[in-house]
């Protein structure tokens, strides 16, 4: 057991769920963004049909609470680093990297309130749940800043392609997402005016043969 915990094994599932745990997150971010915005497919919107993102948004979140308890964990006992339990919740006192501890701990936050608010969505209310969910965002931002941070394999002596990879599309994933979302409400808006122009030029003809 001390062997265990002493070899590079736990630092070895640490960081292979901390990325798995950033790419699935990130996912969950972007389907959650894509679930959310815009209009409902057949109406000129969305590709993917809502009820499709929305499910695969629930269930791949399910998965990176999985992962995410598999890096704390490990990290914790890890006896290399010093990482107290509740230094995996309070964002800080770490006396390993404080900083970059403290953005993994509050991420962590974020992800329990923003799962516990879901399963409770029911009894708080739409308004409530959604004032809630939209954290998600803090809770992607700075677990991209603590893996970028605190990574062995993403500083600049000693990153891997691996690891760079995965980080990078994980990033262009959830900014690909929010920037679709934005331009699927523009041409909603845009839509409206050559319809109408449209209608009122045929409208126009019509008047026109009928006289
Ligand atoms: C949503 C929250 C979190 C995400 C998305 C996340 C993700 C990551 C990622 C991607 C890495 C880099 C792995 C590598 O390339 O080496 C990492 C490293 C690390 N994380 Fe997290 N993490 C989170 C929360 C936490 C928490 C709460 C702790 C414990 C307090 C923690 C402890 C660590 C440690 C010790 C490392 C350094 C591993 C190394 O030496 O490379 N993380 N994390």
């Amino acid at each position: 057991m001390g062997a265990l915990l002493e070899g590079p094994l736990l630092w070895y599932l640490n960081r292979g769920t901390g990325l798995t745990l950033l790419v699935l997150l990130s996912l969950t971010t972007a389907l959650g963004v894509l679930a959310m915005g815009g209009r409902p497919a057949g109406d000129g919107g969305a590709r993917v049909p809502r009820f499709v993102s929305q499910s695969l948004h629930r269930n791949i979140a399910v998965v990176s609470v999985l992962a995410l308890v598999v890096h704390v964990v490990t990290a914790v006992l890890d006896t290399y680093v010093d990482i107290r339990w509740w230094q995996a919740v309070v964002p800080w006192g770490s006396a390993y990297a404080p900083m970059w501890t403290g953005l993994g701990a509050l991420a962590l936050d974020v992800v329990v309130v923003v799962v516990l608010t879901s399963l409770l969505r029911h009894r708080i209310g739409r308004r409530g749940w959604r004032a809630v969910h939209v954290t998600a965002w803090v809770g992607w931002a700075t677990g991209l800043a603590h893996a970028i941070g605190m990574g062995t394999d993403l500083q600049p002596g000693s990153w891997t392609w691996w690891a760079l990879a995965p980080t990078a599309a994980a990033a262009i994933v959830v900014l690909g997402a929010l920037l679709a979302r934005l331009q699927g409400r523009r041409p909603h808006h845009e839509a409206a005016v050559p319809l109408l122009a449209r209608t009122t030029d045929t409208d126009t003809r019509s008047l026109e043969v009928l006289r």
